[in-house]
């Protein structure tokens, strides 16, 4: 089994203990990052770290690592789980406290690292594209913040799962915010709309890797929400995240979207990030 990382010390996944009365287990307090690892190469840390410390500055939660400790942990975290590609999964909570709405004084936080293959995604979901299904924004308020508190996404995810279809797109005040696990994406009349960087959606690194892809390519991007009718008329949509890349959704609700098969836009985008990835020094 694999090694993890839990508060400065590397140890056998199985030996990996949290106190029950650790905060991110009774309060689900806590954030976290997810990050791709390519050849043993961490795919934009940088952007990672510095997500994490805007999730932890906007929870008032002290970092318990630096920025060199961080990236020194995770480089021995991949080196000691074989390297090649991987997923880390970062996560920070509160710490250990006599259960308590209220932040406990004088806590060390939890820092938690572990490292796992990543999973390829399946060729058919890029050659035909995925299902996604619409459904209402239930979550919070601060979107943009990474916590551990996923019941709302996870509940969304298994809707979709529930009718067959991969992820769900979600839709507030008429509006499509993101995926319960990504951001979202419409192509429209050869331009890309997705929905700005406010606190109803999680600003993706994928996200920020597509923009900068799509402004080399001259695409048009529109950092706009599109309403659920224009999701509908959509020439293409998209989801992207760390683990999954860029993936056309060519069924919504169990309708074609357009021709029913991955689009042109995103065709030129993928090949974009394929290319991104085999150059390596991100
Ligand atoms: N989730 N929006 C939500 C709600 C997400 O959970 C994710 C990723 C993204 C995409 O962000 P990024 O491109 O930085 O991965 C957007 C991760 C992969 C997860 O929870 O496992």
């Amino acid at each position: 089994m694999n090694d993890v990382f839990l508060n400065g010390d590397f140890i056998a996944a199985e030996h990996a203990k949290v106190s029950v009365f650790d905060r991110g287990f009774l309060l689900g307090d806590g954030v976290y990052e997810v990050i791709p690892v390519y050849a043993s190469q961490c795919f934009r840390l940088e952007s990672h770290l510095n997500r994490l410390q805007r999730s932890l500055d906007a929870v008032r939660m002290t970092n318990p690592l630096s920025g060199s400790q961080w990236r020194t942990m995770i480089e021995q975290l991949i080196e000691r789980n074989g390297g090649g590609d991987q997923s880390v999964y970062l996560q920070v909570t509160r710490g250990v406290a006599p259960r308590d709405h209220v932040f406990p004084e004088g806590v060390e936080p939890t820092a938690f690292a572990m490292s796992n293959p990543l999973q390829a995604v399946p060729e058919d979901y890029k050659s035909k594209g995925i299902a996604a299904i619409t459904v209402p924004d239930i979550r919070w308020q601060n979107c943009h913040i990474k916590a551990i508190t996923l019941l709302p996404n996870s509940l969304l995810k298994q809707q979709a799962q529930d009718v067959g279809a991969q992820e769900a797109l979600l839709i507030r005040d008429g509006y499509l915010t993101e995926g319960s696990a990504s951001n979202a994406y419409a192509v429209i009349d050869g331009k890309i709309y997705t929905a700005p960087k406010d606190e109803k959606v999680l600003p993706g690194i994928t996200r920020e890797l597509i923009l900068e892809l799509a402004a080399s390519a001259n695409i048009t991007v529109k950092e706009q929400a599109v309403t659920e009718q224009q999701l509908r008329d959509a020439d293409e949509i998209w989801v992207s995240s760390s683990t999954k890349e860029v993936l056309p959704v060519t069924t919504l609700d169990g309708v074609a979207v357009s021709s029913g098969k991955p689009g042109e836009v995103w065709k030129k985008i993928d090949v974009l990030y394929q290319q991104y990835k085999q150059q390596g020094g991100f």
